[in-house]
């Protein structure tokens, strides 16, 4: 990884291509100064993916990190923190067999009118093999694209829903083995809204690729096979490893990632071990 020379508090090293990056010169256990708040804001819009190793941090530290950033986000269908509304325990006891939370590509609540930007991830207990977490860049996805694809996508709207995980019929619903967070299945993620399949980041005016196989269910005014045929395309388009950073977890590390132009995966191969992270995520606008 090269070091950016282009900020002037902070040190960024991006992985290479450019998606993801490890910021360094930073102490996220106080309120970020204006200046330094900026360039991880711009760091973070650049590289999709940031990385803040060696930040031990209390849950009011990253509650505090997560208001500086724009605002807390809504999270339905897990049980919060007792004393934090905010903050949800992704917590997996060695002896759990249940498939790990987030095993399968999505962006943050894309379900939601106006899904959360950012998703803050602090890692307390990292396993010693497995527990990787996987990031699509979606932007570079689109741009790959032939502009005639482009062109044929352009006007669609994506149909999201909750309702194949948190739904009543959900995986999660037919969860038969001990899990350890509370996960609250409901009619309520039964419903549907639809967004721009290609969205419009609000910082960087990149184009991106607003679809994931665990969010999207359909494509507005498209048949059902004709959405599966064009969703299936994308999805195997997306997930090739050439759009793939892997993140790889240290202890007491801060990752924040853009729900915007970014879908994510959690992979399992950790048990036996316990991982222990906490989340909190930045309110978003409506996709554009
Ligand atoms: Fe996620």
């Amino acid at each position: 990884m090269d070091a950016v020379l282009d900020y002037r508090t902070i040190q960024v090293s991006p992985q290479p291509g450019g998606f993801g990056a490890e910021i360094r010169g930073v102490d996220l256990s106080h309120p970020l100064p204006a200046a330094v708040l900026d360039e991880v804001k711009a760091a973070w819009a650049r590289h999709g993916v940031v990385a803040f190793p060696d930040q031990p941090l209390s849950l009011e530290a990253q509650e505090a990190f997560t208001e500086q950033m724009g605002g807390f986000g809504v999270d339905p269908y897990i049980k919060p923190m007792a004393g934090h509304p905010n903050v949800l325990e992704l917590r997996r006891e060695p002896d759990e067999k249940a498939p790990n939370f987030g095993a399968g590509w999505h962006s943050d609540w894309s379900f939601q009118e106006t899904p959360p930007a950012a998703t803050l991830l602090h890692s307390k207990v990292v396993p010693p093999v497995g527990g990787d977490t996987l990031f699509v860049d979606a932007a570079r996805a689109y741009e790959a694209l032939s502009p005639a694809m482009q062109r044929m996508l352009a006007p669609l709207r994506a149909i999201h829903s909750a309702k194949q995980s948190y739904g009543s019929k959900g995986v999660f619903s037919k969860d038969t083995e001990k899990r350890t967070m509370q996960i609250i299945v409901s009619e309520e993620a039964d419903a549907s809204l639809t967004h721009p399949l290609v969205r419009t980041h609000p910082v960087t005016g990149r184009k991106a690729l607003f679809v994931s196989p665990v969010y999207t269910v359909g494509i507005e005014d498209l048949t059902p096979e004709e959405a599966k045929a064009i969703l299936g395309f994308l999805f195997a388009h997306l997930t090739q490893d050439q759009f793939i950073y892997r993140h790889k977890w240290r202890e007491q590390m801060l990752l924040m990632w853009d729900n915007r132009c970014t879908m994510h995966f959690a992979e399992g191969g950790y048990d036996g071990h316990l991982r222990l992270m906490h989340r909190t995520t930045v309110a978003g606008d409506t996709p554009v």
